[in-house]
């Protein structure tokens, strides 16, 4: 059984109004590709640390998962995951909360994670983009949450589990490698995609192009799921 992404997308919609919490996108179907791929869900303890809609979450039950936590700063986007994941009737155990607070539930077998990644520069509140922008927004390099994120891994992780993040190449891939092999795990990109820039990238090219991250003229962007294992 697969859940219906479009379905998801509309009932967080209904519930919380538009835009209100983060409908998915390619790079929640990116993460949940690899899921699938890699079959790491099965039977496995997984924790969902930047839930949304709770689409990841759910497609973790759908999998097989023995049992799915997730954890969203955001109270619209707390109610939205419990909603969805009681509409596929699915058991997901949806806390209210940081992602940090995982710690304290784990260790995990499986971490999975879309994150806040996007770029943003000091007065990006200017830019007239609608929707939350604490589900993109991560400071001027990306790394508000992957930084953090990365030197905890081996803290949410069981010995043998793995981790998947998905991230846009703005975010800096070789950074998160890095930070992730640097506290012992072993981690590579098990998938990429090129998409075009939506909206939030449109509103910042100029600023990426004046930064020096981003050649004149292109408007794609790379996005990676990172894996991570703890041996
Ligand atoms: C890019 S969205 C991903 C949503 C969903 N997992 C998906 O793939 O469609 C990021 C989510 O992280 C949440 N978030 C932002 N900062 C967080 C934090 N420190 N701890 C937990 N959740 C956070 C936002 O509220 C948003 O729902």
């Amino acid at each position: 059984m697969t859940a219906a992404y479009t379905d998801l997308r509309d009932r967080s919609v209904a519930a919380e109004g538009v835009r209100a919490v983060y409908a998915p996108q390619q790079d929640s179907h990116l993460l949940i590709d690899a899921m699938r791929t890699t079959e790491l869900a099965l039977g496995r303890r997984v924790v969902d640390l930047c839930t949304g809609s709770g689409v990841v979450a759910i497609e973790a039950a759908v999998m097989g998962a023995a049992q799915v936590t997730a954890f969203d700063i955001c109270p619209r986007a707390v109610r939205c995951a419990r909603a969805n994941a009681l509409a596929t009737v699915v058991d997901v155990d949806v806390h209210l909360g940081s992602w940090t607070r995982a710690i304290e539930f784990g260790p995990f077998d499986l971490v999975v994670c879309n994150p806040p990644y996007v770029p943003h520069a000091s007065d990006a509140d200017a830019e007239a983009i609608l929707g939350p922008a604490w589900a993109w927004n991560a400071g001027e390099d990306g790394r508000l949450v992957l930084d953090p994120l990365c030197a905890s891994a081996p803290e949410l992780l069981a010995d043998g589990a793995a981790m998947l993040i998905v991230q846009s190449e703005f975010a800096g891939i070789e950074h998160s490698l890095t930070a992730l092999r640097t506290v012992g795990l072993d981690a590579e990109v098990i998938a990429r995609q090129r998409i075009p820039f939506g909206p939030v990238l449109s509103a910042r090219a100029a600023w990426l192009e004046r930064t020096g991250r981003l050649e004149a003229g292109r408007r794609d962007e790379e996005l990676v799921v990172i894996r991570a294992d703890k041996r």
